[in-house]
């Protein structure tokens, strides 16, 4: 993600090489405009692929805005892209109140629920979506579902306590997701650890469940050893999705 970065930094205008990355730039991009306003000061930066591309917006709006900006990350990833950029790294225990944060999602279901954390990343995420007085969601077409769980995502992404993992593990077969495993690294060199230094569980549940994804949160959130879930219940204000034929679809 840092190379993409550096690639659209460095060549502004050249359009991305994939339909794909067209969608998420034009999501992207268009988000940018319509809410990072001049008049914001503090601004969330979330996580993914798509993320590059609002920083590269962000970027083109000027020296003159932006100096006066600080930009809180997500995670690690969002932290090179912010450093690299030459814009202003806060961090979100010295600015509890942003005025707008933009993250990529999964999944974004008609009420804007959204499933996020394929990075792994969707505790910080969470914080400064919640600390945010606008959260807005960008994401290519392929994140724009009815229902959440009926795209390609591998379940609910849940972070929890390392020691822990295989008792939630347990519970999660229990409530309704006999299919919930913990995350491995590639070639299964071990557990994924996410930036706080915990596992990541990644859990399926059945089409029934993923209608009511507020109940299902609170079940999840009640076992013991979840640190965060990566179901964001009517958090966001707005989700822009590139579409393959060029527009953006706003909900
Ligand atoms: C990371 C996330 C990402 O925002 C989510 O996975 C979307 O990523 P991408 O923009 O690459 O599709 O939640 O934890």
């Amino acid at each position: 993600d840092v190379r993409l970065l550096h690639s659209v930094l460095h060549n502004p205008g050249i359009p991305p090489t994939s339909t794909i990355e067209a969608a998420k730039r034009l999501a992207a991009w268009t988000a940018v405009d319509k809410h990072v306003l001049p008049e914001h000061k503090v601004i969330g930066i979330g996580s993914g692929s798509t993320v590059p591309y609002v920083v590269e917006r962000i970027v083109a709006q000027g020296h003159e805005v932006n100096k006066d900006r600080v930009f809180i990350p997500t995670g690690f990833q969002s932290k090179e892209l912010i450093v690299n950029a030459n814009l202003r790294l806060g961090d979100v225990d010295q600015y509890p109140i942003i005025d707008v944060t933009v993250d990529g999602a999964d999944e974004v279901d008609h009420d804007l629920n959204c499933i996020k954390g394929g990075g792994g990343c969707h505790l910080r995420e969470k914080v400064l979506a919640e600390a945010a007085d606008t959260f807005v969601v960008v994401a290519d077409y392929r994140k724009n579902s009815e229902v959440l769980g009926t795209t390609f995502i591998q379940g609910i992404p849940i972070e929890v306590a390392s020691f822990a993992y295989a008792k939630v593990l347990q519970n999660l077969h229990l409530i309704g997701s006999p299919k919930a495993v913990l995350r491995m690294a590639k070639a299964k060199a071990g557990p994924v650890v996410s930036d706080n230094g915990n596992f990541i569980i990644d859990a399926p549940f059945p089409a029934e469940m993923m209608k009511d994804p507020y109940t299902l949160l609170t079940r999840i959130k009640m076992l013991t050893g979840v640190v965060e879930v990566g179901l964001f219940c009517q958090m966001a204000k707005a989700a822009y999705f590139g579409n393959q034929d060029g527009s953006v679809t706003v909900k």
